[in-house]
């Protein structure tokens, strides 16, 4: 069981470099984000503790996200590889997915952190478009489908996340400096920290990524 993490603040691009990691291994992509749009979709009780959170850009409390992971984890067991995408983001939920890990006997083997400026995040978060059908993403400009408002892989319909209005970006920027930013010491720390560029193409991040996990035993 090999864990990598994807770490970055909002629009860094790790959704993106999931899909091309994706593509290529067979690590499983876990997106604390995707699974939380899930279960608001849903409707369920934790769908509706959640949105509250995430309408406002703040971080969904530890216990929920916690409880999602464990049973993810739990699904999938030791035969899998995890991707996570958007978790662990606090020091706290850092900890606990350690704890979690080590009942496999598994630990994080490398925390890929994609880096970008300021500016470039809001570019991307204000230009991003995503299949109401599919979940492919696009970006108006960077990445821009063939037919505007329609997915090229599907055909569905492209809209806007509800959370990419310019004021909840600005907010989860700064929750990202304030709750976020310390897990990349953390990590340096542990020695398993990668800085990627992630103003490069997002197939050379891809590729940059592919050629760290080849040393790994495993997908
Ligand atoms: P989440 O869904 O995780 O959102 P996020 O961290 O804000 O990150 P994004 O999904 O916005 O960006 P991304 O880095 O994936 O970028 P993307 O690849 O899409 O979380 C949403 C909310 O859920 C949180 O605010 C919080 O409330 C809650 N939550 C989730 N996890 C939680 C947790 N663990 N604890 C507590 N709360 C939690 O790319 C962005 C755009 O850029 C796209 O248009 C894309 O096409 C474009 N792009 C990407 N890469 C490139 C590139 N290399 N070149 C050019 N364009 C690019």
């Amino acid at each position: 069981m090999n864990t990598i993490i994807l770490l970055g603040a909002p629009g860094a691009g790790k959704g993106t470099t999931a899909e091309g990691i994706k593509a290529k291994t067979r690590y499983v992509h876990i997106s604390t984000g995707d699974m939380l749009r899930e279960a608001v979709r849903n409707g369920t009780p934790l769908g509706r503790e959640a949105k509250t959170y995430m309408e406002r850009g703040e971080l969904v409390p530890d216990d929920l996200i916690l409880k999602l992971v464990e049973a993810r984890l739990q699904e999938g067991g030791r035969d899998e590889s995890y991707m996570f995408d958007g978790f662990p983001r606090t020091i706290e939920q850092a900890k606990l997915l350690a704890q979690l890990l080590a009942k496999f006997h598994a630990k994080v083997d490398y925390v890929f952190f994609l880096d970008a400026a300021r500016d470039v995040l809001i570019d991307r978060l204000t230009g991003r478009r995503i299949c109401r059908e599919c979940g492919t993403n696009y970006h108006v400009r960077n990445i821009p489908p063939k037919r505007e408002g329609v997915c090229d892989a599907c055909g569905g319909e492209l809209y806007q996340r509800p959370d990419d209005t310019e004021e909840t970006i600005v907010n989860r920027l700064n929750v990202f400096r304030k709750e976020t930013e310390g897990l990349i010491t953390f990590y340096d720390e542990e020695g398993v920290l990668v800085r990627v560029d992630s103003a490069q193409h997002r197939d050379k991040i891809t590729a940059e990524i592919l050629e760290m996990l080849e040393e790994l035993a495993g997908p």
